[in-house]
């Protein structure tokens, strides 16, 4: 397999790699060889949404980016959204909401979240489902996921005031 060098910003720090094969997926880039284990792996074709990060401000399914894609990138992990340790407003309306059963999901749908939300800060329920229809919860029926995206809309639009 072909190596490349490739250089890539994730959450604000640049990273530097001589030789990245050119099959590595970015999720494989992030888990494996910089070591932000938030974004999961479920199934690795496309199809759950747990691998979800931003890549230059769009969300992706990273189990589907090349890493050699991103050179030159900007990507955005769960990991990147906490402020001076402090929950981003996203992750703590989930938390307030009750929204977090297994957890395995939730790394994704908050990113989805956060895309969505950049794009659409005020959704109506139609637009959060279709928002965060390539994202698949096993457990919590997403009712309480919905609730916590207009309650994230909520406080964000509050701290922008
Ligand atoms: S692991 Fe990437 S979409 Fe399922
Ligand atoms: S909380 Fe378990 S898969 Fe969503």
């Amino acid at each position: 397999m072909k190596r490349v060098p490739i250089k890539l910003k994730v959450n604000g720090q640049a990273y530097v790699f001589d030789a990245v094969p050119e099959n590595k997926t970015l999720l494989s880039l992030i888990r494996d060889d910089i070591g932000l284990t938030g974004t999961k792996e479920g199934c690795a074709e496309g199809d759950c949404g747990a691998c979800t990060v931003l890549l230059n401000g769009k969300t992706v399914d990273s189990c589907l980016v090349l890493a050699v894609e991103a050179d030159g990138g900007e990507v955005l992990t769960i990991e990147g959204l906490s402020r001076d340790g402090n929950l981003h407003p996203i992750q703590q309306a989930f938390v307030d909401e009750g929204s977090v059963q297994c957890g395995y999901c939730i790394p994704g749908m908050i990113m989805s979240t956060y895309g969505l939300l950049q794009e659409n800060p005020s959704p109506t329920d139609a637009e959060i489902k279709k928002g965060l229809e390539g994202n698949i919860c096993r457990c919590t029926g997403y009712v309480r996921i919905l609730n916590a995206v207009h309650k994230a809309s909520e406080m964000m639009a509050k701290e922008s005031k």
